[in-house]
């Protein structure tokens, strides 16, 4: 048959339908002699949810299930994601073997239920969201159902993982780009029944995150799971029939949802809906810090977040790459100091653990931990073992019978008793087995302290010797003393630095022609260069007369070396050789944020989503470097030259720890001249010389602030207060019009209420009185969560006014170095 008659009988066809169509568009059925056109929908009887058809990128149109009168269109289901319909004229129809079919406009199916032998079927959009295909209208029988289909979203009542006597496995599958795309993504959410079961969230083969196993309560790796348990209900079934995992809602009112996202390179979120704000609150998301990440710290490694650096060994086991573990990279794991003798070994037990990836072990449910215990002392390739469910005391029995994999552990509460296998030897004199997780930790910190202590001392001496050593010595003797047992001096020597020769960045940098040139400050030049290996780097050549030490040097660029984020710029290595010193960074493609921010063409290429992705950025590598570090990193010197931008716009902070190097009579306690950018400068700070992470967190606001308007704050104080950033943000947000500053290269492409999320916190930063201020990690919260309580900001801290004509921003410290005497300081008004 010829299409274009085909296509007329379609039509013909669909005219027909249409004729005895009469109101059904707000129904929640659909029946054999109806059809759903692609300006119809079905409305769930309470009016929760919708079914009807939806745009995608191009003419795609798609079959999809969203919430009825929530704005942004959210949708949480899609028939034909990887088989759209030209968007003319497809339709929804009930097929002659009892399945439904989505049709083009040509009449050939896009997408089918199965084949169901119900003689009068209907399709019935339920209250809950799900899309059942029943005999006949009263039925409750459903011979087929969307929620055995999920797509990337896990509503109430659904659920996700394996029935063994259907044989349908049900997991959630990320949107290819979200908002957008709804084929198939990238990132899947899937439960592994083997061993002790488990959710994996993967990118394409590689698992990403793991949920730990079901403890009766909660997934042990989610200790969150049990707040609010009253408006929450997780649930969890694992017999012969299935294994899954599901949830429901104790109030109706109350909407909530679980979604795979490829967001920040894979997410899971779970969203919930505020009515009085009109927003999906990101109520819970994974991984959400350093230790969330898949075997972040290989075999025997423990993973504590609030730790630094988050690996460790645990009791009776060292770094298996020492040298890698110092440099922060935790993947090699641990090895165990005395091997193992089978019948005189002893359990190390440690408290409130993610237990080790269960895979592979031996499940008995009705062990007890007794009867676990001895079990695993008598089968020699046991490692591990603990509890499966902690309820009722605790109950069931895992064995490991290999390498245990990634480990975290909980200070702060959730986890539950593992107990590993150790040598009599490595147990410890007291030879308790009971001995606490805790004691371990104090013991090792103890040795640290000790072994810094003697450490500064050692080099207090040395200073009095020399007069003047560089105060990042402590900082660095502290951070270089592990807990892992080294000897501070011995771990300082070790430490192999990455050196590159002088001839090798000289060829790199094509004899640092002019032509390679990036930029120049008062500490010496930036050239672009590139190694044999066609990796691109940035040479930052310092000047012969930073009056830096060579040890100084040494020890700086060691510091730098173990900073390890991904929104810090990376240092590769340095070169210390002719009197020449030079530090070697990772290439950035889009150079500083100052350069496209301030620029009027290249502005338009930062959207709302990448500025906010900016602005996460920096939030996240500013609270890396204050709290990641025992003895906190003060950045000193935030501003937008500072902030590097990748290929993708991925913000990394630069020049840290920089303002110590040079100029060693700075750095002194009684600070007598003060290094840092006029315009980011707390008050504290420029008045007193006071610098603390709070002077950062005054940077980080400036910044904000700038990112969101395009505008750089002067920093002094002008009459007509139009060219001061702070005073202006301040007093529109007053009058309910900060929206109005917005960058208007931003176009409209943006959510007002994130927008108005980062001017609160951006304001919140600016406050006068540091002790006001938010600390970084609270920042963070703010940024990520619409549900973070925000206090309202007072006014900001005032300007600095210049006696000297203001230069233009140009990256050198010196040329922003004045004395505090050369500064009046002006109380702003904010209205
Ligand atoms: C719809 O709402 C009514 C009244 O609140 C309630 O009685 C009924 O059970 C609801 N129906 C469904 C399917 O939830
Ligand atoms: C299909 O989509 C394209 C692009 O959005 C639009 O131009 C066209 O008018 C649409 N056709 C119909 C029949 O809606
Ligand atoms: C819906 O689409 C059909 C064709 O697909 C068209 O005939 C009808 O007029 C449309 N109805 C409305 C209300 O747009
Ligand atoms: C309808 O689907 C068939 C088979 O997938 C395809 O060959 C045809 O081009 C489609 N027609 C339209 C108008 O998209
Ligand atoms: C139809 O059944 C097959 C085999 O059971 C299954 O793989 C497929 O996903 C089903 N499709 C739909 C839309 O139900
Ligand atoms: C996943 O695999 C596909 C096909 O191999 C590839 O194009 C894509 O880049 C991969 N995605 C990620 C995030 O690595
Ligand atoms: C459900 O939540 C709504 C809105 O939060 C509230 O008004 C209502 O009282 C709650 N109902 C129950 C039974 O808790
Ligand atoms: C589990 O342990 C109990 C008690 O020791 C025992 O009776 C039972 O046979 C074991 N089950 C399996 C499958 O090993
Ligand atoms: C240890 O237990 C595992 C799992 O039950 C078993 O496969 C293995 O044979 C046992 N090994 C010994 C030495 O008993």
């Amino acid at each position: 048959m010829p299409t274009s008659f085909t296509s007329f009988l379609n039509h013909l066809l669909i005219s027909f339908f249409l004729f005895f169509l009469t109101s059904s568009n707000s129904s929640d059925t659909l029946t054999g002699t109806q059809i759903l056109t692609t300006n119809q929908t079905l409305l769930s009887q309470n009016q929760t949810f919708v079914l009807g058809f939806f745009g995608g990128s191009n003419t795609n149109y798609y079959l999809g299930i969203w919430y009825n009168n929530i704005n942004p269109q959210t949708i949480v289901w899609v028939a034909n994601r990887d088989n759209p319909i030209d968007n003319s004229t497809g339709y929804l129809k009930i097929g002659d073997n009892g399945n439904f079919v989505l049709l083009n406009s040509s009449g050939n199916p896009a997408w089918s239920s199965n084949q169901t032998n119900a003689k009068n079927p209907v399709i019935q959009l339920l209250e809950t969201g799900n899309l059942v295909l029943k005999d006949s209208e009263q039925s409750i029988n459903y011979l087929w159902q969307s929620f055995d289909y999920p797509t990337d979203t896990l509503l109430p009542g659904m659920q996700m993982g394996w029935n063994f006597d259907t044989g349908i496995e049900k997991h959630l599958t990320s949107w290819k780009v979200t908002g957008e795309d709804p084929s198939s993504g990238d990132y899947t959410f899937k439960l592994d029944y083997r061993g002790l079961p488990e959710i994996f969230l993967r990118r394409n083969q590689t698992i990403i995150y793991r949920s730990g196993s079901w403890n009766g309560e909660r997934f042990n790796g989610v200790p969150e799971m049990d707040t609010d348990t009253d408006s929450i209900v997780f649930s969890f079934s694992d017999d012969a029939h299935g294994v899954f995992y599901y949830f429901s809602i104790g109030n109706a009112s109350l909407l909530s949802r679980l979604t795979v996202t490829s967001d920040s390179d894979g997410e899971l979120q779970r969203r919930t809906w505020i009515a009085s704000s009109e927003t999906w609150n990101k109520f819970w998301y994974a991984p959400a810090d350093q230790c969330d990440h898949y075997r972040e710290c290989g075999p025997y490694g423990l993973c504590d977040n609030n730790a630094s650096p988050v690996c460790r060994c645990m009791k009776g086991f060292s770094p298996k790459n020492p040298q890698a573990w110092n440099l922060r990279d935790g993947s090699g794991g641990c090895v165990r100091n005395t091997d193992l003798d089978c019948p005189t070994d002893k359990f190390l037990h440690l408290e409130s653990m993610k237990l080790p990836e269960t895979t592979t072990v031996f499940v008995n449910k009705s062990m007890t931990l007794t009867e676990c215990e001895s079990l695993c002392h008598r089968n020699c390739s046991c490692t591990a073992y603990a509890n499966i469910d902690i309820t009722n005391g605790g109950s069931g029995c895992v064995m490991w019978l290999g390498q245990l994999f990634d480990l975290r552990n909980y200070p702060s509460g959730g986890g539950q008793d593992l107990y590993v296998r150790l040598s009599a030897a490595d147990i410890g004199s007291a030879g308790s087995k009971h001995r606490k997780a805790e004691a371990i930790g104090i013991s090792l910190s103890v040795v640290a302290i000790v072994l810094g202590l003697v450490a500064i001392c050692y080099l207090r001496k040395k200073k009095q010797h020399r007069g003047s050593i560089h105060r990042s010595h402590d900082l660095l003797m502290n951070e270089g003393v592990p807990s892992r047992g080294h000897s501070g001096d011995r771990n300082m020597d070790d430490l192999e630095l990455p050196m590159f020769d002088f001839d090798t960045l000289t060829m790199a940098t094509n004899n640092f022609s002019q032509d390679n040139k990036l930029g120049q400050g008062g500490f010496g030049s930036v050239y672009r260069g590139s190694l044999i290996e066609s990796q691109e780097i940035a040479v930052k050549r310092l000047s012969k007369d930073s009056g830096q030490g060579i040890e100084e040097f040494k020890n700086e660029v060691k510091l730098i070396v173990k900073l390890q984020h991904r929104n810090l710029v990376r240092l590769l290595g340095c070169c210390i050789e002719k009197d020449e010193k030079m530090l070697v960074y990772e290439y950035m493609e889009n150079r500083s944020l100052d350069s496209i921010l301030f620029d009027k063409v290249k502005r338009s290429l930062l959207d709302w989503k990448s500025r906010f992705n900016i602005i996460c950025g920096i939030a996240r590598g500013l609270l890396y470097l204050h709290q990641d570090s025992r003895f906190r990193i003060i950045h000193r010197d935030l501003k937008a030259s500072n902030i590097l931008l990748d290929s993708e716009m991925n913000p990394k902070i630069s020049d840290f720890g920089m303002a110590r190097i040079f100029g060693s009579n700075q750095t002194e306690a009684n600070t007598i001249r003060v290094v840092g950018t006029y315009g980011y400068m707390s008050p504290e700070y420029a008045m007193d010389g006071n610098f603390s992470v709070k002077s950062d967190v005054f940077s980080f606001g400036v910044l904000v602030l700038e990112i969101i308007t395009g505008k750089k704050n002067r920093g002094f104080y002008y009459a007509n207060d139009e060219l001061n950033l702070l005073g202006n943000v301040w007093r529109q947000w007053n009058e309910g019009t900060a929206l109005e500053l917005v960058d208007q290269s931003i176009g409209n492409s943006y959510a007002e209420s994130e927008v108005l999320r980062c001017i609160h916190v951006g304001l919140l930063c600016v406050q006068e009185r540091a002790e006001d201020r938010p600390t970084m990690s609270s920042v963070v919260l703010m940024l990520s969560s619409e549900a973070a309580l925000m206090p309202r900001p007072k006014n900001p801290g005032f300007s600095l006014r210049k006696n000297h004509p203001e230069t233009d921003s140009s990256s050198s410290n010196q040329d922003k170095t004045w004395s505090v005497n050369q500064v009046t300081v002006t109380m702003l008004n904010a209205r």
